[in-house]
C-alpha cells in the first residue's frame, strides 16, 4: 500500500439515490476463515471480504498449510486436513490487527515455533495487552519493546484455562484468549468491563464449541468445531459512510440490502437515531446465528449528542464518521472515554481533527475523544491525508461529498484495506 493515489471528491449537486449492497463484515470473514482452518474438514464459506486485511488472513492460513480455494469471486473453501504446519517464513498479518491477535491465540498451543509481523502501522499497535494473559495461560511468547510490539515470536506449548478480567473492551483481545482456550487445559474465563463485538462467541457457538456467555463474562473450554457452511452478512461498518452521507446530504433517501445487524455492532444506528436519524430496519432474520436486514436511510435534521463508555465498544470503528455527521447536526457533541481510538490504524481522534479543521469545522480534539460544534458548513479547497489508515481516507471521502469545493485526499488508495469497491458503490447512489 505505498503508492500514493490521491482521489478528488466533488461536491454532490443531488440527493443519494438508490438501493445498494456492501461487502462481507470484515470481522466475521477473518473469523470465518479462521475458525474453518480449526476443523479438519472442508468448509465453505459464502460472501467473503475482499479486502486487504481478510486476504491477510487467508494468506497467514495459507502459510500453515491450509487450502484456501476460490469457487467464486467472493465464496470460498478452506481445508485444513492436516493440521497447521510449521511456517517456513515470518507470518505477515499487513496492516491487520485482527489477523495478528487471534492467530496470536491459536499460535500459541501449536506444536512449533513461529514468528507473526505486519505493517509499519501494526508494528506500533499494542500487543500487550495479549502477551500478557497469554502468559499467564503457560504460553512461551515474546515480542519486541518489552514484550509489547511485533513481530511476535511464540513457542507452542501446553496452556491451563485462566479467568482474565480485561481492563479494556477488545473483541480482538477477548477473541484472542477464548481461542487459546479452545485448545487449554480447564476452563478459559473472560470478563470486559463493557461488551465488546461478540462474534467469535457466536460462530464458535454455531461449529459447536462449548462457551457460554452471561453479560460481559465468557467462558469456554476445550472443544472440537464442526465443519458447517458459514455465511457472512455486509459489513455495518462499511455502510456506516452510506448512512451518514444519506443522513447529511439534503433529500436523499438510500436502502442498503443484507448488512449485519448484530446488536454489538449497530451502535451507528442507535447513535444516528439519538441525533435525530431517520433509519429503518426491514427483512430482519438470522444467519449463522447473526442478525442480518435491511435498513433505510432518508436525510434528517441532526442534532448534538453526548457518546460515552457504554456505547464506545459498539462504534469503535465509526467514531470517525460520527465526527462528519456531528459537523453537520445543530449544537454540540461530545465524545468522551474513547481514547482506544488513538490505538487504531492510526490515531484516529489527531487524525480526524487534523482533517476535519482543514474542512472549516468547528472540532476540538480532547485526550479520550472530540468536541465538535455544530452545524457547520465545510468548505473543502484542502488536501487531506489518510494517515495510512482506511476508515480515515473514507471518512475525508463523505466530509468531501457534503463540502462546499472539492476535496483531494493524498493516498486514498488506503480504503482498499476494507472496502476496494468504496467509490463504486457510492456512484450507484450519487446521480
Ligand atoms: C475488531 C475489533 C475492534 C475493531 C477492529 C476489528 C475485530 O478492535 O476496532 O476493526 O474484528 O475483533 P478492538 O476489539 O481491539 O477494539
Amino acid at each position: 500500500m505505498n503508492a500514493n493515489i490521491p482521489k478528488t471528491v466533488n461536491p454532490l449537486k443531488n440527493p443519494l439515490k438508490g438501493t445498494i449492497k456492501v461487502p462481507a463484515d470484515k470481522s466475521i470473514s477473518h473469523r470465518a476463515a479462521i475458525f474453518a482452518a480449526l476443523t479438519r474438514k472442508e468448509v465453505l464459506i459464502g460472501n467473503f471480504s475482499l479486502g486487504a486485511d481478510c486476504k491477510s488472513t487467508l494468506s497467514v492460513l495459507e502459510q500453515l498449510g491450509v487450502e484456501i480455494n476460490f469457487q467464486s469471486e467472493n465464496n470460498l473453501s478452506v481445508l485444513n486436513k492436516k493440521g497447521f504446519k510449521e511456517p517456513k517464513n515470518i507470518l505477515y498479518a499487513g496492516n491487520s490487527g485482527t489477523t495478528i491477535r487471534l492467530m496470536a491465540g491459536i499460535l500459541a498451543t501449536s506444536s512449533f515455533t513461529s514468528s507473526i509481523t505486519g505493517d509499519e502501522s501494526l508494528k506500533k499497535r499494542p500487543m500487550g495487552r495479549i502477551i500478557n494473559p497469554l502468559k499467564q495461560m503457560g504460553a512461551n511468547i515474546s515480542a519486541e519493546d518489552n514484550d509489547t510490539k511485533a513481530p511476535i515470536i511464540i513457542k507452542g506449548s501446553k496452556l491451563k484455562g485462566i479467568m482474565h478480567n480485561s481492563q479494556i473492551s477488545s473483541a480482538q483481545v477477548k477473541s484472542c484468549i477464548l481461542l487459546a482456550g479452545l485448545n487449554a487445559e480447564g476452563k478459559t474465563i473472560f470478563r470486559e468491563p463493557v461488551k465488546s463485538r461478540d462474534h467469535t462467541e457466536r460462530l464458535l457457538a454455531y461449529l459447536g464449541a462449548d462457551i457460554e456467555v452471561e453479560d460481559t463474562k465468557v467462558k469456554i473450554k476445550q472443544s472440537e468445531l464442526q465443519s458447517k457452511p458459514i455465511s457472512i452478512p455486509g459489513d455495518i461498518s462499511s455502510a456506516a459512510f452510506f448512512i451518514v452521507a444519506a443522513c447529511i446530504i439534503p433529500d436523499s433517501e438510500i436502502v442498503i440490502e443484507g448488512i449485519g445487524l448484530n446488536p454489538t455492532r449497530t451502535g451507528i444506528i442507535d447513535v444516528m437515531k439519538q441525533m435525530g436519524a431517520k433509519i429503518t430496519i426491514l427483512n430482519q432474520r438470522i444467519e449463522c446465528n447473526e442478525e442480518i436486514g435491511d435498513i433505510k436511510i432518508n436525510y434528517s435534521k441532526l442534532k448534538g449528542i453526548t457518546i460515552g463508555k457504554e456505547m464506545i465498544p459498539a462504534i469503535i470503528d465509526e467514531l470517525p464518521i460520527i465526527a462528519v455527521a456531528a459537523t453537520q447536526a445543530e449544537g454540540t457533541t461530545i465524545v468522551k472515554e474513547a481514547e482506544e481510538l488513538r490505538h487504531k490504524e492510526s490515531d484516529r481522534i489527531k487524525a480526524v481533527c487534523l482533517n476535519l479543521k482543514k474542512l472549516g469545522a468547528d472540532i476540538e480534539e480532547a485526550l479520550d475523544g472530540f468536541v465538535v460544534h455544530g452545524k457547520t458548513q465545510l468548505r473543502g479547497n484542502c488536501v487531506l491525508e489518510t494517515y495510512h489508515d482506511h476508515r480515515i481516507a473514507m471518512t475525508g471521502y463523505v466530509a468531501g461529498l457534503a463540502s462546499l469545493k472539492p476535496v483531494k485526499i493524498n493516498e486514498f488508495n488506503w480504503v482498499n484495506i476494507s472496502f476496494p469497491e468504496f467509490t463504486d458503490i457510492f456512484a450507484k447512489i450519487i446521480h
